[in-house]
């Protein structure tokens, strides 16, 4: 069996589903939680994570040897520890805006080859990446729109309309916590550079909305996902669907969990 080991690394909203998600798996076992000392308050890991399994010191966590490792913490984070995480084990990076960045993109695939290891990604807030994938030879045109709060968002509360217009690779360095889907459809479908994005300033929402449209030879898709905010960039389904892609992940090298 191959993912009995699991690291996470990041102990916030995302970083709790995934704990839990694995506690419920009798086959599998965390081997550590890397928490930062400075986590939110609202997010304390004294009241949910064992205490033996709680590290605070990346070295320390990367020392104990696993098999699968989810990364839910920032993008920064991803980006600086993916390629050793992969030399010995494979690789779930829900903070997958780092990608943007080619000498990271660059990376990350040059470890999986070296190493026979495996990066995944995972869907998070959004649907239909397996749309993206397979019709990606013939999409012409994709432009996601993102509105959210200027909190949400990072900004001033001044703020207000389109904030940003362009490629997705500069929206993701530009607001890398809150563009996970834009990382995501440019990954899946015509890459970064291709792939258009928008992000909009709505006063009072608690709400976030992404409208993806997509045009190709013959065919479009207009979709629209929105979710409430938990208080942070992430929204109500996303600890959801982290816990979906942990069961598909671990179920894929024969874990069964129900
Ligand atoms: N793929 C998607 O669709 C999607 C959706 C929502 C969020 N995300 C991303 O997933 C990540 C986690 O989101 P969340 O809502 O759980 O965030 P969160 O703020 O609730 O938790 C992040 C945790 O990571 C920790 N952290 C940050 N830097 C760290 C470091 N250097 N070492 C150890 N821990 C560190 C923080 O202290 C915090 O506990 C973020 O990068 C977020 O942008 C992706």
């Amino acid at each position: 069996m191959k993912y009995r080991r699991i690291g996470i690394i990041g102990a916030g909203l995302i970083g709790k589903a995934i704990y839990d998600e694995v506690l419920r798996c009798e086959q599998a076992e965390v081997a550590y939680v890397l928490a930062s000392r400075a986590g939110r308050a609202s997010m304390r890991s004294s009241e949910w994570l064992d205490p033996g399994l709680c590290v605070h010191d990346l070295e320390e966590a990367l020392a104990r040897p696993v098999d699968v490792v989810f990364e839910a913490a920032h993008a920064d984070v991803l980006a600086a520890i993916a390629p050793r995480v992969l030399v010995s084990s494979d690789l779930c990076g829900f903070s997958c805006s780092a990608l943007a960045r080619p000498d990271v993109e660059r990376a990350i695939t040059e470890s999986c080859r070296a190493n026979g290891t495996r990066f995944f990604l995972p869907h998070g807030a959004i649907l239909g990446l397996d749309g993206l994938v397979d019709g990606r030879d013939c999409i012409e045109d994709v432009t996601i729109t993102t509105t959210k709060s200027a909190a949400g968002l990072g900004l001033q509360d001044s703020a207000e309309g389109v904030v940003f217009e362009g490629p997705a690779r500069e929206v993701c360095r530009k607001f890398p916590r809150n563009v996970n889907v834009h990382a995501a459809i440019a990954i899946a479908g015509i890459g970064f550079d291709r792939t258009k994005s928008i992000v909009v300033v709505k006063r009072g929402t608690d709400e976030m909305n992404h409208r993806i449209q997509v045009s190709g030879k013959g065919f479009a898709w207009d979709f629209s996902v929105a979710s409430r905010s938990l208080g942070g960039v992430t929204g109500a389904y996303t600890p959801r669907s982290a816990a979906g892609s942990v069961r598909r992940i671990l179920a894929s090298e024969g874990i069964v969990n129900g």
